[in-house]
């Protein structure tokens, strides 16, 4: 099976009820595939369980005291809560030419915009409005990379948009060849050339090297070997330059995956094969990680900050996203209507343990490590989804959407939280 219509697989959700033969077609199989990958079976993780017996009411605490920076002390603004904004921050529209239609929601037709009259406040502080001309002072001659999966896309292109306002970019698409099979459909570069400014994603879900591997071909549950200790040379041989690095992935853990370390195999995940050591996904997210946390300490000539961007929730109710299930919520749950469990919370957990241990290692080099915990806030947002208003990637093709975000959408806090710790990172530099 050749990879050339890989375009479809950056992680979209499916309608429901597919004849099993229009599965037959190689490219909507692979939409198939893909989405499984991505979708996380979050509605079993909704049940209305409520916890407010700490402020913290979604998440188990997690000792942070190895984070001994002053700012992060002064306000935590990953803790707080969804408050009405009516009229909403409206940065950009569907006109976002930078956009693309699978998270184009009001293109794509959603009719209700109550989802956008909504702000994050964390408890301690506020979360200033993100100002796109301050971003790009800060961001003036130097790089961001986006590395993972395709919500971390779908932030860059958030991201892109909430530039757009100040200043167009010139897409720098074929710059290199890209090197693993699916990134020639899905990294890209922008180049600032006011601001100097190069703004890059580098398409690698599992981080590591992979494999799609399934002796069948592709089909919504064929298998992908995956390389826990061998960070995708994808992003590891052009990242060295890059000042600020983003790293996203979790959503695509739900595949049949082959695990593999110091090249032999040492587990699976889903495959029910009794030859072959079941593993939880778990296993492989923490490895990948560690490799590719790893990778950028020990990274000759790298000298950026690192992002780990964690876990983005997903929304599917009644059903998962191929058995009927939607997202049709139009706003958020109330604080401790929703507690994180299950997957939701394990790859939380897991990422930020991962972080917490490549922080010190880093630091001990000076490098420096920055936490983007958008967990908690997003678990909150079963609204912000394309839902019936997603499509395929590049086609036009409608698809139940409960995995990215609508933009414009609270993804956009994602980057008033990036805004943020840069804006630290200056005051932290210069003082
Ligand atoms: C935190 O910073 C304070 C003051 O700089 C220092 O005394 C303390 O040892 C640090 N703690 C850790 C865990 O690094
Ligand atoms: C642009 O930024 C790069 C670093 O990203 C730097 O090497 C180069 O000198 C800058 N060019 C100009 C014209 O400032
Ligand atoms: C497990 O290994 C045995 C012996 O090599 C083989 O006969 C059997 O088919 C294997 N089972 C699976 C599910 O691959």
């Amino acid at each position: 099976m050749k990879f050339q219509a890989i375009d479809l697989l950056n992680g979209r959700s499916r309608s429901a009820g597919i004849p099993k033969r229009v599965l037959l077609v190689p490219s909507t199989l692979l939409l198939t595939i893909f989405l499984v990958s991505l979708i996380s079976r979050s509605s079993k993780t909704l049940s209305p369980e409520v916890d407010t017996s700490n402020s913290h009411a979604l998440l188990p605490s997690i000792d942070t005291s190895s984070s001994n920076s002053t700012e992060e002390k002064s306000c935590d603004v990953f803790l707080g809560e969804w408050v009405s904004y009516p009229g909403g921050p409206r940065y950009y529209d569907e006109t976002c030419k930078l956009l693309l239609d699978q998270q184009n929601c009001f293109k794509n037709g959603r009719p209700d915009r109550e989802f956008l009259n909504w702000r994050w406040k964390p408890y301690e502080c506020d979360l200033p409005l993100f100002d796109a001309t301050q971003f790009l002072k800060l961001v003036r001659g130097k790089s961001m990379a986006f590395v993972g999966d395709s919500v971390g896309r779908n932030h860059m292109l958030s991201l892109l948009c909430l530039l757009s306002t100040v200043a167009s970019p010139e897409k720098l698409s074929s710059r290199y060849e890209p090197l693993s099979p699916y990134a020639k459909y899905e990294s890209s570069q922008w180049f600032y050339a006011d601001y100097n400014f190069t703004l890059g994603m580098f398409f690698s879900p599992f981080l590591v090297r992979s494999i799609l591997s399934d002796p069948n071909g592709f089909s919504w549950n064929s298998r992908v070997n995956v390389y826990l200790d061998e960070a995708d040379e994808e992003w590891t041989t052009r990242i060295q330059t890059f000042d600020h690095v983003i790293l996203s992935a979790a959503q695509w853990f739900w595949r049949q995956m082959v695990f593999y370390e110091k090249g032999q195999v040492v587990g699976c995940f889903g495959c029910k094969n009794e030859n072959i050591t079941d593993l939880p996904n778990t296993y492989g997210l923490r490895k990948v990680f560690r490799t590719a946390l790893r990778t950028l300490n020990e990274l000759k000539g790298y000298n950026g900050v690192t992002f780990l961007r964690t876990y983005s929730p997903t929304h599917f109710e009644n059903g998962e996203f191929n058995t009927g299930g939607s997202c049709p919520r139009r706003k958020p749950f109330a604080k401790g209507e929703r507690r994180l469990e299950g997957y939701p919370l394990e790859a939380y957990l897991t990422q930020v343990e991962e972080f917490r241990t490549a922080e010190k290692e880093g630091r001990k080099k000076g490098l420096q490590f920055r936490l983007l915990e958008t967990t908690e806030a997003m678990m909150l947002r079963p609204d912000g989804h394309p839902n019936h208003y997603g499509r395929m990637k590049n086609k036009n093709v409608k698809v139940v959407d409960c995995v990215h975000w609508c933009c414009p959408g609270p993804i956009d806090t994602w980057n008033e939280f990036l805004l943020h710790f840069m804006k630290l990172g200056t005051q932290t530099s210069s003082s």
